[in-house]
């Protein structure tokens, strides 16, 4: 039975691109210092009152005139985000609502940065099953929330004046992980093949909550009572703690021996790969997995430099790109590979 393959595809981000050095002004940082440590160069921030929702809803609109599709067309919509509108509900019944489909079922996955190897296998069990036929994937996250400066408007250049010692201490303490995410939405149409050897060929997945506090939110939780208070917000609790350094060696050990795994138990030689598409949390991550695996450079493409990390939406967006410029096509043997909190990872081969 042929698996699910893609059948179109759209993104968004939102506003104007931030460069490096605009976060230099409310943070000891440079933008020389995150281009080699990362390969960032700029990212988007979504603005007050525009949630994942929104920028899925632009993303879905493009991927479905791409597949040329309406939303009626959908029956099923799987919504990735880690940064969801509301504690609850997800954002997945959000976006069927604003694409005028509310009834048709919307599941909520919390895989973070690794949502799409995920989300694909799920997908293709989905219509396997026969629950669906044309599959919304949506993965989209806003991380302005999170972000540890409130000067917004210095940040976007709106104003030039010196920020506080404490704002700029504050941010500073966090400078590591707010320098990596950027907000944006994509959104893939997947039906299943019509190609007998077509469409999701398999995945591996694999979570390990014992390394849960490697990237997690420390405060804000349902095992605090109440689940938010003034000292949890006080002590930054709501904003992530990320385990850097040790996160970017795990996804490089993890991930290569992950698609080798991957590609043994489907019988797939690495080099019948035309395209490997990474989630983009680091440069440096893609480099090492592209060394470990002698991957040539141009099968393992990065736009990391554009948008940051933007968790659940990375891959969709770098595949609508790829996409676009005619860069992957129908016939190519694709493998996704992504880590995320969770920690959650995982790699899917699919023959498009
Ligand atoms: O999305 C999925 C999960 N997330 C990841 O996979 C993230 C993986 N990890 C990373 O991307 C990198 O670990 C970071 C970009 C977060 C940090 O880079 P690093 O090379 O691991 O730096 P580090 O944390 O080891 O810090 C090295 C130095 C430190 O200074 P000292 O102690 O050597 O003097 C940091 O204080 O760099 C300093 N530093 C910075 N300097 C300027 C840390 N962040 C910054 C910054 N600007 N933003």
């Amino acid at each position: 039975m042929s698996g699910v393959t893609i059948v179109g595809t759209g993104h968004f981000v939102p506003g104007s691109p931030v460069p490096n050095d605009a976060l230099a002004r409310v943070m000891e940082t440079n933008d020389e210092w995150i281009r080699a440590r990362t390969g960032i160069r700029q990212r988007h921030f979504a603005v007050e009152g525009q949630g994942p929702s929104d920028l899925a809803l632009e993303a879905s609109n493009l991927a479905l005139a791409n597949a040329g599709l309406e939303p009626s067309d959908v029956d099923y919509i799987i919504f990735a985000t880690m940064t969801p509108e509301h504690f609850f509900p997800g954002s997945g019944p959000l976006l069927g609502a604003k694409l005028g489909i509310a009834g048709i079922p919307a599941l909520d996955i919390r895989q973070q940065c690794a949502a799409m190897p995920y989300a694909l296998q799920l997908a293709d069990g989905l219509v396997k099953a026969g629950a669906a036929e044309t599959v919304l994937l949506a993965g989209a996250d806003v991380h302005a929330g999170f972000m540890p400066w409130q000067d917004w408007d210095v940040v976007r250049g709106e104003a030039e004046r010196e920020i506080t010692a404490d704002a700029y201490e504050r941010a500073n303490r966090h400078r590591g992980l707010a320098v990596i995410f950027g907000d944006g939405g994509a959104a893939m149409i997947l039906r299943r093949s019509p190609s007998a050897d077509g469409g999701l060929l398999g995945a591996e997945l694999h979570s390990d909550g014992r390394a849960y506090d490697h990237l997690f939110v420390p405060g804000v939780g349902f095992r605090q009572i109440p689940y938010v208070t003034p000292e949890s917000l006080e002590a930054d609790a709501h904003i992530p703690r990320m385990a850097g350094p040790s996160l970017l060696k795990k996804a490089v050990r993890t991930l290569s021996s992950t698609v080798q795994s991957l590609c043994t138990s489907h019988g797939v030689e690495q080099n019948d790969i035309e395209c490997f598409i990474a989630h983009q949390a680091n440069d440096r991550i893609n480099r090492a997995v592209r060394d470990a695996l002698r991957i040539p450079s141009d099968k393992i493409p990065s736009n990391i430099a554009r948008y940051g990390n933007t968790s659940a939406a990375t891959i969709g967006i770098l595949t609508d790109e790829l996409r676009r410029e005619g860069r992957i096509r129908e016939g190519d043997l694709l493998c996704f590979l992504a880590l995320g909190a969770g920690l959650n990872w995982g790699a899917a081969l699919m023959r498009l």
